[in-house]
């Protein structure tokens, strides 16, 4: 198998969307094929694709081939779009690169007549999915300043190559770390209910040659209080204007750690994540299915009809978050000032 830093976890061919099915994995490396954007919101709903940044191109690639579709059926294609991004938001709600890839769309059927609309939104689809690699290779480049030799970087969930087109936030800032010759360990949550620690960040940094150990989610505090956590690094589906973090479920936790033992909590994403329009309480947080709770790859591991609770994120408050790393810069406190600075300037 490839290594992960040049595996693409999607890509837009001629009539269908090709992804690597990450439900499968670690156990097997399959690809899944979407022909349809039913498909494709299908696939984005069941995790077959995710993270932030791939939902987002995953979203605008169900787009072109509903375009397409549309065309090719005599159908309104502007109609069609519509329709389509509309679907796309409803999928899952809380990364704000969704809604961020389905605007860049839309804003190409307002500014451009219908004979040309086709083309333009393929490559379009197709510069969003290079722009992503982009992104998180500068992420990577900014980020490596942090990391020093003989750190023990912590990390939650996967923010890996597999949640982007390729490369990753979070672990493309490991990447660049190591390229520039730099020794460290990272330790990876498990990141229940889905296991995307274990399943996916284990698997993506073991099978790139990483040193890499894994813990449960519940073990944090002690690796912490032991001394052997140098630094938190992890990813964001969205991040606000003031710098509140929504994150995977777990990552409160971690931070309030973090801050109970002086360790820097570090937050890595591309300007796609960042939403400046709305308040932390405008934004929903996912609950997804009691299933993912009560059992752990097909096997009940609870008793038949108790209460559950699934929320998929929680949200980090700025006070407790040392930096924000995007493609642009490495982002300090004041947020609320910072990141606006930031991501607005020319
Ligand atoms: O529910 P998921 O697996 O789509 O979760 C999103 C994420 O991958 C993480 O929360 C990640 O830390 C941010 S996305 C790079």
């Amino acid at each position: 198998m490839k290594g992960f830093e040049e595996l693409r976890t999607i890509k837009l061919e001629d009539d269908k969307v090709i992804m690597i099915d990450q439900t499968k994995l670690p156990h097997r490396l399959e690809f899944y094929e979407c022909y349809t954007p039913e498909q494709v919101a299908e696939a984005i709903k069941k995790m077959i694709v995710r993270g932030a940044p791939a939902i987002g191109v995953a979203a605008a690639m169900g787009m072109a081939l509903g375009a397409k579709l549309a065309a090719k059926n005599g159908r309104n294609v502007r109609e069609e779009l519509e329709r389509v991004g509309k679907m796309m938001i409803g999928t899952r709600p809380t990364a704000a690169n969704i809604a961020w890839a389905v605007n860049r769309i839309m804003k190409l059927t307002k500014e451009n007549s219908d004979d040309k609309l086709l083309k333009l939104i393929t490559r379009e689809v197709n510069l969003m999915a290079e722009e992503d690699i982009e992104r998180n290779k500068m992420i990577g480049v900014y980020g490596s300043k942090l990391i020093e030799d003989g750190d023990v970087i912590l990390t939650h969930c996967n923010a890996g190559s597999l949640a982007t087109v390729g490369y990753g936030t979070a672990l493309g800032i490991l990447r660049k770390a190591r390229e520039e010759g730099k020794c460290f360990r990272v330790m990876a949550c498990e990141s229940r209910p889905a296991l995307q620690g274990s399943r996916l960040t284990a698997f993506e940094l073991k099978e790139d040659g990483f040193d890499v150990s894994l813990i449960t989610d519940s073990m944090v505090g002690y690796v912490m209080s032991n001394s052997r956590v140098t630094k938190v690094l992890v990813g964001a589906d969205r991040i606000l204007s003031n710098g509140y973090v929504f994150n995977k479920i777990g990552t409160y936790q971690i931070a309030v750690l973090a801050n109970r033992h002086n360790i820097p909590f570090y937050v890595a994403a591309p300007s796609s994540s960042f939403d400046l329009q709305h308040n932390y309480d405008e934004i929903e947080i996912e609950e997804r299915s009691y299933d993912e709770v009560i059992q752990i790859g097909g096997v009940k591991i609870a008793p038949e009809g108790v209460n559950v609770l699934n929320p998929a994120f929680d949200l980090t408050p700025p006070e407790l978050i040392t930096a924000i790393i995007c493609e642009k810069a490495i982002i300090y406190p004041p947020y609320d000032k910072n990141i606006r600075l930031t991501l607005l300037e020319k």
